[in-house]
């Protein structure tokens, strides 16, 4: 019995009631399956697993029917519920923050003498991040040509491709047959007119048959997915070749590469908490990775683009157009910017940073990942 918990120890430790418990019991979503000498019952190991599950759904606000069909798929072991309750608590950790967004957004106007309008205030609850903040992307974010050069290169004789969370189509290849992947409806109703059709959906669980596409892309997105390695996997499933444009977040000294994190916003370590290694996400593809450098004159406004333009973070559209400020709040935001602009008035910034001024381009761990091209045998009739 020695690593058995009792219901009572169970309750305390979960914060719920033994009530509760009894409750799962009867219905026989969780049966402890065995009692104490005095009667008491008594979770084994296996039975703990299982409460944990259903805990951790209810919180995510599962009602009981749905997690009992949840726990007791046969298919579905106890390490892809987690991956599973991981992806989902951190979907869950997105749409507080775009709320948490779109509540400061409220109160500056409401300090300024303004309302929200009434739409406006029911839209957070139905937000997904970007459609939140997804409306000043296009002010500043567009391909960036040599960036794409690498990626259309990586893309090989590939004549269909897939764009997982796709946004506004930068870097869709003009002269391949485009499809595209994008769960955010304030992303899909910027895509251009002429842009490749493109399909409401998520990485995690792409509406596609096996083998689809030659190949699928993704660029400065998959930081955003709920469960990464899952995404990945599935782009691997749909295509016969996968090309990422991702980071190396996990790499030491990853904060102290870029001045911007490593002198005014170190809060960015916990924006990407829990981040898969960048070998992770290579063997999620059975891919390899290259480092792509960032021109200093990038046209796309990405997060690191201005490493040598450090007016521009000052700018409030440079900023509203990258999530990782509205990740890391408002406070820490204005914390760094207010540094920044100290820094440069008084020539700190400049002494710190003289030997930026002679690259043309830095290495700030942006990387390609690519699955490796298939020997002729696996060719599928799309390819050319
Ligand atoms: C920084 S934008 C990049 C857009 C585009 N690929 C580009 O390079 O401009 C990130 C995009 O990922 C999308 N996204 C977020 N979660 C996603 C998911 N689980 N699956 C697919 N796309 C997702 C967002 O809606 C957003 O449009």
């Amino acid at each position: 019995m020695e690593e058995h918990i009792t219901v009572g120890r169970a309750a305390e430790l979960a914060d719920v009631t033994v009530r509760t418990l009894h409750h799962y019991d009867r219905i026989g979503l969780v049966r402890p399956s065995s009692r104490t000498a005095a009667g008491y019952r008594a979770y084994a190991p296996g039975d703990v697993e299982r409460l944990r599950e259903v805990l951790a759904y209810r919180r995510l606000g599962f009602g009981l029917r749905e997690i009992a069909t949840l726990v007791d798929d046969p298919a579905t072991d106890a390490v892809a519920h987690l991956r599973r309750l991981r992806g989902l608590m951190l979907e869950q950790r997105d749409r507080a923050d775009a709320m948490a967004a779109a509540i400061n957004r409220e109160l500056e106007l409401r300090a300024a003498g303004t309302r929200t309008p009434p739409e406006e205030q029911l839209k957070m609850f139905g937000a997904q991040l970007y459609d939140t903040i997804g409306s000043a992307y296009p002010a500043t974010r567009r391909t960036d040509p040599r960036i794409a050069a690498r990626i259309w290169d990586a893309l090989g004789d590939a004549r269909t491709v897939l764009n997982v969370g796709a946004g506004t189509g930068s870097y869709e290849p003009p002269d391949r047959e485009v499809t595209a992947v994008e769960p955010s409806a304030v992303m899909r109703a910027q895509r251009r007119a002429d842009a490749a059709p493109c399909v409401a959906a998520t990485a995690e669980r792409l509406p596609f048959t096996d083998g689809s596409f030659d190949v699928a892309m993704a660029v400065s997105t998959v930081h955003h997915w709920a469960d990464p390695v899952a995404g990945l996997r599935e782009m691997r499933r749909v295509a016969r070749r996968v090309v990422v444009l991702t980071y190396d977040a996990s790499a030491p000294g990853w904060l102290d590469r870029f001045w911007l994190t490593r002198d005014y916003l170190p809060e960015f370590a916990d924006v990407l908490t829990g981040w898969p290694s960048l070998a992770d996400l290579a063997q999620a593809i059975g891919g390899r990775a290259e480092p792509v450098l960032v021109p200093w004159d990038c046209a796309d406004g990405f997060f690191e683009a201005y490493w040598r333009r450090p007016e521009a973070y000052l700018d409030e559209h440079v900023r509203r157009a990258v999530s990782v400020w509205t990740k890391v709040g408002p406070d820490a935001e204005h914390r760094a910017v207010d540094l920044l602009r100290n820094d440069l008035a008084t020539g700190r910034w400049a002494t710190r940073n003289r030997d930026l001024t002679a690259l043309d381009a830095a290495e700030l761990g942006l990387r390609l990942l690519t699955t490796a091209t298939p020997s002729p045998g696996e060719r599928g009739s799309s390819s050319v």
